[in-house]
């Protein structure tokens, strides 16, 4: 058995991080061409880095809750059968135990050097405008993807999807691509494909089994029917 999940901001919500579509299209009560465009650092970086600075404060008071803790201990069965690959930016799969989780849209936990294109982990806030660890320049930026740049591992991740022989999406509203056509790519590599989320999304029609509840339920749920058949 090969599969692959993607997650999104729902896997996050009951662990308090707020997700993006759910209040109205703000994030946070900003609008996405403020904080989550290179154009928009470039013209107010400041703003900007408050902004990733305050997500990634808050990310480290949330705590996993059981959806993560499920897909933990899917990897501990499945080991490097399992890939979990995350649009989201906080560290809660690594901190409920998965190891191999690929975070296609950044991480807030390293910043990306725009002098010399470093990714290191932070420490402190960005605003303070601390030195690259690897040039010395001031440089830094939230190793955050923003809109018209490029997600990472998508190679990786394209070929994972080409030979899983499931593939599931939690907790993603099937807004942002390329991730919202993953289940595509997965559907015509033969995959059997599964959506758990809180509510229809944008794709739900695309997948052969919808399951719709909140994360903490439902995946732990999914988890152990994954875990009863492939015993
Ligand atoms: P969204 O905010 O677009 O969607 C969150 C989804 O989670 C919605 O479909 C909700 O119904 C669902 N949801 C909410 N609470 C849930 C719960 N308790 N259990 C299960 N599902 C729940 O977030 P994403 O799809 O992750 O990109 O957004 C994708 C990308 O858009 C983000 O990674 C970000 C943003 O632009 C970048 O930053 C590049």
């Amino acid at each position: 058995m090969r599969l692959v999940v993607l997650t999104g901001a729902g896997i996050s919500a009951e662990s308090g991080v707020p997700t993006f579509r759910d209040a109205g299209g703000l994030w946070e009560g900003h609008r996405v061409e403020d904080v989550a465009t290179p154009e928009a650092f470039a013209r107010d970086p400041d703003t900007v880095q408050r902004f990733y600075d305050a997500r990634r404060r808050a990310a480290v008071l949330a705590e996993p809750n059981p959806a993560h803790d499920a897909l933990a201990r899917l990897e501990g069965e499945l080991g490097d059968d399992l890939l979990v690959v995350t649009q989201n930016v906080d560290d809660l799969h690594e901190r409920a135990g998965s190891r191999r989780v690929v975070h296609m849209h950044g991480d807030l936990f390293t910043a990306l050097c725009n002098a010399c294109g470093a990714r290191k982990p932070i420490a402190g806030e960005l605003i303070d405008r601390p030195p690259c660890p690897e040039c010395g320049e001031r440089m830094l930026r939230p190793d955050v993807v923003w809109f018209g740049e490029m997600p990472y591992e998508l190679d990786l991740i394209e070929e994972t999807l080409f030979t899983c022989d499931t593939f599931a999406a939690i907790g993603t509203s099937g807004a942002v691509y390329p991730a919202a056509g993953f289940v595509m790519t997965a559907a015509e590599a033969g995959a059997h494909t599964v959506e758990l989320n809180l509510a229809a999304s944008d794709i739900t029609p695309l997948f052969d089994e919808v399951r719709h509840g909140a994360a903490s339920l439902v995946v732990p749920e999914w988890v152990d029917e994954v875990l009863a058949a492939h015993a």
